[in-house]
């Protein structure tokens, strides 16, 4: 089984590294598939390669990637369990915002990747990941450190650690909302656990239908009651 996974993943990252099917490759030093586990617990998806990325080959290994490093460790957790990727796989040029036809291109890299690895928690890093795992659920203001379940597992929107990194005071909310993650990864762990409750959300909104895994999956309720409103100006970094 874990040979397996690892083997799938290594075909997904190969494919990856060779992969023209949208304009960021011709600027790119090399693709940037994702690092971890092949059965890592959880997985944290980010929005695309930095320069430093680009040139290393592996994600999250500039100044937002220390961050990302030291929230992890403040809640005991290494690293190196964690599976680390983004949304687009290849540097957007300048650091800009990945286009909505390079997430959409790249998009069948990060499904794949979920689908192999089956992680309990994805830590969701920043609203392009939020737009593109959790479509419609809401701003990353209004979702941050909330949990969100969807059949077997939890998603967690953070703030982008780079956010934090432009805007000091960010950082403790970044804190605080990792703190969250380790009573989430246990709970979700404990679900899976229980067979028979395996397919059944945690909570969910009284109006919501019965949760069923279904293909087509039901827009995510998150298990607190209904985010704040968006107060303005939020985005006004592009990396929230
Ligand atoms: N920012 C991201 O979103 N991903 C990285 O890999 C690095 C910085």
């Amino acid at each position: 089984m874990q040979s397996g996974a690892a083997d799938a993943l290594a075909v997904v990252h190969e494919h990856i590294l060779v992969c023209t099917d949208c304009p960021l490759h011709l600027k790119r030093t090399q693709a940037v598939p994702g690092t971890g586990p092949a059965r890592a617990r959880i997985m944290a998806v980010g929005e695309g390669p930095g320069e430093t990325e680009d040139r290393l080959g592996r994600p999250f290994v500039g100044a937002a990637g220390n961050v990302l490093t030291k929230l992890l460790e403040s809640i005991g957790l290494r690293r190196d369990d964690i599976y680390i990727t983004n949304v687009v796989k290849c540097r957007p040029p300048g650091n800009r915002d990945p286009e909505p036809a390079e997430m959409e291109a790249c998009s069948h890299f990060l499904d794949a990747q979920i689908e192999i690895i089956r992680p309990a928690v994805i830590l969701i890093l920043g609203r392009h990941a939020l737009a593109r795992l959790l479509p419609g659920a809401g701003g990353i203001s209004g979702l941050h450190g909330r949990r969100v379940v969807r059949g077997d597992r939890l998603y967690v929107p953070l703030y982008h650690p780079a956010a934090a990194l432009y805007q000091g005071s960010l950082m403790r909310t970044l804190e605080d909302d990792m703190g969250k993650v380790r009573g989430y990864l246990d709970e979700a762990e404990a679900r899976r656990r229980q067979p028979a409750q395996a397919a059944a959300p945690v909570e969910r909104a009284p109006a919501s239908p019965p949760a069923t895994l279904p293909v087509a999956p039901p827009p995510p309720t998150p298990v607190d009651p209904a985010p704040p409103p968006e107060p303005p100006g939020r985005d006004q970094l592009s990396l929230f």
